[in-house]
């Protein structure tokens, strides 16, 4: 067998689009990657059912059984380490990201957000452009740093933001894009043609 590729963990609070979407692009070949584990802080997490349909391993680590940030993060890098993983993949995940992680996997952390940062950083970043009225938004795939959504960013997809849409169309035109954008960004780590200067993260032609 081909020794394979880039080893990948993603990280997932909630539906998991993203996840299933990566997912695809690897067993369509348009990603040389592999996802070893799928790890998520919620134990009703669709995410987690989605992998287990998809026979990824998955794991579901419990915050709320350690006394920190630190030793909860601690648990996820001993389950990372063990795995080989290079990169870890946040993917709806719903939880900021301390020392522990960041100091065990330095600018190995990826991040999708659903706005054209630095616009609309946080919870909601749908229904914040729709009610600040923007004509545009789009999503993001960034570097994580110790910032909310602030991280060196990797590329950007803009959507239209249409005069009657709700929160929920624009999340939906959004998401089509984000499953494009991942893959595709991940695909360019896979060929080693992504490096960072400062805040700034250069794609090699
Ligand atoms: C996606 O829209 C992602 O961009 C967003 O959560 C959703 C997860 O969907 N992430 C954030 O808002 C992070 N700040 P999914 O679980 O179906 O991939």
């Amino acid at each position: 067998m081909e020794p394979c590729c880039l080893r990948l963990a993603v990280l997932a609070s909630g539906r998991g689009s993203n996840f299933l979407a990566i997912l695809e692009a690897i067993q369509q070949g348009r990603l040389n990657a592999q996802i070893k584990v799928l790890i998520s802080d919620k134990s009703d997490a669709l995410a987690l059912q989605k992998a287990e349909e998809a026979g990824i391993p998955h794991i579901f680590i419990d915050p709320r059984l350690f006394p920190d940030r630190q030793s909860y993060e601690s648990e996820i890098v001993k389950e990372l380490k063990s795995r080989d993983i290079d990169l870890v993949v946040l993917a709806g995940y719903m939880r900021l990201v301390g020392k522990v992680l960041l100091q065990s996997y330095p600018h190995q952390i990826l991040n999708i957000h659903p706005a054209l940062l630095p616009s609309f950083t946080g919870l909601h970043a749908q229904r914040q452009a729709v009610d600040y009225g923007v004509k545009f938004s789009g999503c993001t795939v960034h570097f994580v740093d110790d910032g909310m959504d602030t991280g060196p960013i990797i590329d950007q997809v803009v959507v239209p933001v249409l005069p009657d849409d709700t929160e929920d169309d624009l999340a939906e035109r959004i998401l089509e894009q984000e499953h494009k954008l991942y893959a595709r960004v991940l695909q360019w780590i896979a060929e080693g043609r992504v490096y960072i200067e400062g805040r700034k993260v250069y794609i090699a032609k």
